[in-house]
């Protein structure tokens, strides 16, 4: 974008931005190439054109009760698309160092198991979903919810002063509607994505801090508002991620006082008894290896690997290549009064891994 081309000029609406990707293609050796990913997607200013937004409920793969909500909210097919958008780009981001690299292929029938991947998936597209409501709420692409309620604080002041918090309250209760969870299932493995469903609202509620601003004269302080706000949805993909790393394998009892089927996980919480933690992500058996390809992923043939860390895992013992590859980087960067940097393009050998097919 700023970078990677001969003195290329910054645009002065992504100065700080360029300023650090000039560092960082300098420092650490980036192309400069890099996508972005963590921007926000652009957000449709104007209200949402009624005949567009129904068309788009239309096109998506949503039950007929969804679309329904879908065709009476405009704005959610906006907000589903760019929740899609949040959980894919964070799945990918969070597992590529991993053999199931969130890739696309394969992605239904791993939704139809119970592995560990199955539950990240379920908890990591909630949270996006849940992220991108509350978002869409606070900056008003939904009719139907508004500001969050923090007390003190009018709607109206709210807005005047641009203090809008993410609205989580709305957005977990809409979330809980669309999704249509019912509240007891006989079936072990609905339970078992509605518990992991919820891991990834509460990790986003985890993340909600409350932000304070000063009004009055001069700095005074003599008002001040607070609102709530989310974290960056990076920190919720980590928090996930961490919890896939710790998911614990669960089966089914049958609570001998109630009568129903209830989760179970070996580790005793002295809290929840033997039920696991509502923190914690289930699966119900254990993940194929995903190094060849199978109905579940398209292998790690081909998979770029670091060669003193992640080769020897990733490639599964079936070793790697080794090719030089030469990248351009954007170097001698410098910044001019006023507003842009300039950057020249250096040539750089690289060694690139991966994995073989054999
Ligand atoms: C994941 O790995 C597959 C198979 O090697 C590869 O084709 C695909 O591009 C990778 N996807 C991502 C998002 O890295």
């Amino acid at each position: 974008m700023c970078t990677g081309l001969p003195r290329t000029a910054c645009p002065l609406r992504l100065f700080a931005l360029c300023i650090i990707l000039s560092h960082a293609a300098a420092y650490f050796g980036l192309t400069g190439r890099e996508p972005l990913v963590f921007l926000p997607g652009p957000f449709a200013n104007e209200p949402p054109n009624s005949k567009a937004h129904l068309k788009q409920c239309e096109q998506m793969t949503l039950t007929r009760r969804q679309k329904r909500l879908c065709r009476r909210e405009p704005g959610l097919a906006e907000t589903l698309r760019e929740s899609v958008r949040l959980s894919l780009l964070e799945c990918r981001y969070q597992f590529r160092n991993e053999r199931w690299n969130c890739s696309m292929d394969g992605r239904g029938s791993l939704l139809k198991r119970g592995f560990k991947e199955t539950a990240f998936l379920l908890a990591v597209s909630s949270a996006a979903l849940s992220h991108a409501l509350a978002k869409a709420c606070s900056s008003g692409r939904m009719e139907r919810c508004t500001c969050d309620d923090s007390p003190g604080l009018q709607h109206r002041e709210a807005w005047q002063w641009g203090v809008c918090g993410d609205n989580l309250k709305y957005s977990t209760k809409f979330l809980k509607k669309f999704l249509g969870q019912k509240r007891v299932s006989k079936d072990l493995r609905a339970q078992i994505d509605a518990h992991n469903i919820n891991v990834g609202i509460r990790a986003v509620k985890s993340g909600l801090k409350t932000t304070c601003k000063c009004h009055g004269v001069s700095g005074s302080c003599a008002v001040r508002t607070c609102w709530k706000q989310l974290s960056p949805f990076q920190d919720t993909g980590h928090l996930l991620k961490y919890r896939y790393d710790m998911a614990v394998r669960v089966h089914s009892v049958t609570n001998s006082a109630t009568g129903e089927t209830e989760l179970a996980s070996p580790r005793r919480h002295s809290n929840t008894g033997p039920r696991p933690r509502p923190t914690e992500l289930v699966f119900l058996e254990e993940s194929p290896s995903f190094c060849r390809p199978s109905r579940y992923s398209p292998g790690t043939a081909g998979r770029q690997c670091s060669k003193d860390t992640s080769c020897s895992s990733l490639c599964c013992g079936r070793g790697y290549n080794t090719a030089l590859h030469l990248t351009t980087l954007s170097c001698h960067c410098q910044v001019r009064w006023c507003c842009h940097v300039e950057c020249q393009t250096c040539l750089r050998e690289e060694e690139v891994y991966t994995c073989k097919k054999h």
